[in-house]
């Protein structure tokens, strides 16, 4: 049997290239060797958006737009949407009984997004015990292999250790899974900022057309203690060069501007536009591809079904596993 792969994705808007490089290649790079399962998470996406539930709908959409996009071949990857999995509901419930509330509240992802968000009303437990749910979510499929980017790992740690726990306490059903990093384990923001986020407005969308690519790169966040483009400048913790280290595939013209960068002699300006360029050339088939699928709503709706379809075989054996392990698969006659 060939291995595993489960990953997935919150609907909250398009994928951006912190995905790109934090997950989305591996899954492209993997397809052909795993059994690949990508989520688009609407039940996680709704513990931080249960106020604007309408949004999902069209989000998950777009997320299977850039699935598709991005070269996820719909004959061999299941794209699965989670609430039409409920078993993955029934499965977040027993496992609920093997975390405890310690546990949850040492999460340090978690933690730093509750910071992020700011719950007015505190934090609803929804959101707090997510981990929990993608647990499930993962092991529901039997992943052996999670790609993921860095922010993820306390998830698959918290998925893990459930898995030892369920394993010893009831029977030997679940696998334990392993993280898999991207080439970038964490892009930083258009604003320098340590991490590419949604919500933190520091984006470039896999789905930018080129005058937004142009718009997010010139203003982009560079060395702040270059003042005139003769001053000696800093490559390193620069975000523009990073995104030159991992999209610019010209690698002679990427150490000639960073070595004329630390000498003085380059603009941003200059920079930035050969940057510009090389992103432009990255997303052309990106786009290209997503605005075929585009434009056939009805062929990605039909790939989304068959997805979740197999997904939804798959999850209710191995809830017929679990149950059975757990000596709840009453038969009453
Ligand atoms: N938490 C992930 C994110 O915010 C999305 C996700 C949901 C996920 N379920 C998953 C990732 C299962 C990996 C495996 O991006």
């Amino acid at each position: 049997m060939a291995k595993r792969i489960l990953t997935g994705d919150r609907p909250t808007g398009p994928l951006h290239l912190g995905h790109y490089v934090g997950s989305l290649q591996n899954r492209v790079r993997l397809q052909n060797e795993y059994d690949t399962y990508v989520l688009i998470a609407d039940i996680q996406a709704l513990t931080d958006n249960f106020e604007h539930p309408e949004n999902l709908a069209a989000n998950v959409f777009e997320v299977a737009l850039d699935y598709l996009a991005v070269g996820l071949d719909p004959e061999k990857v299941k794209i699965v949407v989670q609430s039409m999995v409920p078993e993955l509901s029934e499965l977040t419930t027993y496992f609920m009984n093997l975390v405890t509330v310690a546990t949850l509240e040492r999460n340090p992802t978690v933690k730093e997004e509750i910071k992020q968000r700011n719950f007015v009303k505190g934090v609803p437990v929804g959101f707090w015990s997510y981990p929990i749910s993608q647990a499930a979510d993962i092991t529901i499929f039997k992943a052996d292999l999670v790609p993921v980017g860095e922010d993820q790992l306390p998830m698959i740690e918290q998925a893990r250790e459930i898995v030892r726990r369920f394993n010893r306490l009831y029977a030997k059903v679940l696998v334990e899974p392993k993280a898999m990093l991207g080439s970038v384990a964490r892009l930083p923001g258009t604003d320098g900022g340590a991490k590419m986020s949604k919500s933190l407005g520091n984006c470039i969308y896999l789905c930018d057309p080129p005058d937004m690519v142009r718009k997010r790169v010139m203003s982009m966040f560079t060395d702040p203690t270059r003042i005139h483009p003769t001053d000696p400048g800093h490559v390193e913790g620069n975000p523009v060069f990073t995104y030159h280290d991992v999209f610019n595939p010209n690698k002679a013209e990427v150490d000639d501007l960073k070595e004329r960068y630390r000498k003085g002699t380059v603009g941003d300006v200059e920079v930035k536009q050969r940057l510009y360029d090389a992103l432009v050339n990255f997303l052309a088939p990106i786009r290209e591809r997503r605005m075929q699928y585009a434009a056939n709503p009805k062929r990605v709706y039909e790939i989304i079904i068959e997805g979740t379809r197999k997904g939804r075989t798959l999850a209710q054996t191995t809830m017929d596993e679990v149950r059975t392990a757990m000596k709840i698969a009453y038969k009453f006659e």
